[in-house]
């Protein structure tokens, strides 16, 4: 596929922001037509969110196989090769197997997600994604009923990922979703940003991105997927259990035990801008509240 990115980008490359913009108030248009989904509303109720820039959103990462410094995977992540790119999907499903990324590209429908993206550490972004939704990528291998969970597993390449040298982390990074959250249609597989292919810092071919909870879950980079009916055990909920849950929705009224989660600071904002308030389940909680009904969300942090 002609759709791979090699780190030639310059500056030039960069959509100008203005055309950009235009180009959405377009696509606004075609909500019109009733093709509303409950992920188009989300985006529709967005158009006001202003997007960071192309730098903002590949020179500030967190990707802990590149190191653990937030330019590290800008400085590092060229190293990584993702074409050929395979990923498994086993467990639970009817027709396992090894699935190409470009075969996997052939079948989706790639649309354009506008989400915010809050990071566990407090700080946020508006990322204008391009990709489909798992859903659509699960429905290729099957989901069986009895499947409960969704267990993701990054590549482990220590030879093109230095941070995979250091063992305080037990490689590869591991995140899971519950079955209903994964097929939810907010729930996206990104291969894209601002209609260019992801580059890899930010999770090259494919990354998740689940709009509503901390960043950490957005599990990038993926090649394996498995369906499951054992609650799976998250990098970060394994080494510190009691900051990190399996759930991580993100919620102002829960604080991490180090800090406050009540509100976030915008990147590209500057040292000095003020902090805005965090959003209950990060503003997507017409769609995603029901999915949690009559849980303790304090208890299920
Ligand atoms: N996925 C892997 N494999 N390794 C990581 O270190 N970091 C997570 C998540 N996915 C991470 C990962 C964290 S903490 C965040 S906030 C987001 O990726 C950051 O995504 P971004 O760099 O595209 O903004």
């Amino acid at each position: 596929m002609a759709h791979r990115w090699k780190s030639t980008l310059s500056h030039a490359d960069v959509t100008p922001y203005d055309a950009y913009l235009n180009r959405r108030q377009l696509m606004g248009g075609a909500l019109g037509l009733g093709l509303v989904s409950a992920a188009g509303m989300a985006r529709a109720s967005q158009a006001d969110l202003e997007l960071n820039s192309w730098e903002d959103i590949t020179q500030y990462n967190n990707f802990y196989e590149f190191g653990t410094g937030k330019e590290d995977p800008f400085k590092h992540a060229d190293a990584l090769t993702t074409d050929p790119w395979t990923v498994t999907i086993d467990g639970m499903v009817e027709r396992p197997g090894e699935f190409d990324f470009e075969d996997i590209m052939a079948e989706m429908t790639i649309e354009e997600r506008i989400y915010r993206l809050r990071c566990v550490e407090a700080w946020s972004m508006v990322v204008p994604w391009n990709g489909f939704e798992l859903s659509d990528l699960l429905a290729m291998a099957g989901v069986k009923p009895e499947a409960k969970f969704v267990r993701f597993e990054t590549l482990y390449r220590p030879d093109e990922m230095p941070g995979q040298r250091s063992a305080w982390i037990d490689w590869p990074y591991i995140e899971g979703l519950r079955v209903d959250e994964a097929m939810h249609p907010l729930t996206i597989m990104a291969t894209g940003i601002y209609g260019k292919p992801i580059p890899n810092q930010n999770g090259a071919p494919l990354r998740l991105v689940v709009p509503w909870k901390y960043g950490f879950k957005s599990i990038k980079s993926i090649v394996r997927i498995t369906l499951t009916d054992e609650q799976p055990v998250g990098t970060w909920e394994q080494l510190l259990p009691r900051e990190y849950g399996f759930y991580s929705n993100v919620n102002p009224e829960v604080d991490h035990p180090r800090w406050s989660q009540a509100d976030e600071r915008r990147v590209g904002g500057g040292l000095f801008a003020k902090k805005i308030p965090t959003l209950m389940f990060n503003g997507y909680k017409e769609e995603v509240a029901s999915l949690y009904e009559g849980m303790d969300l304090r208890a299920n942090y």
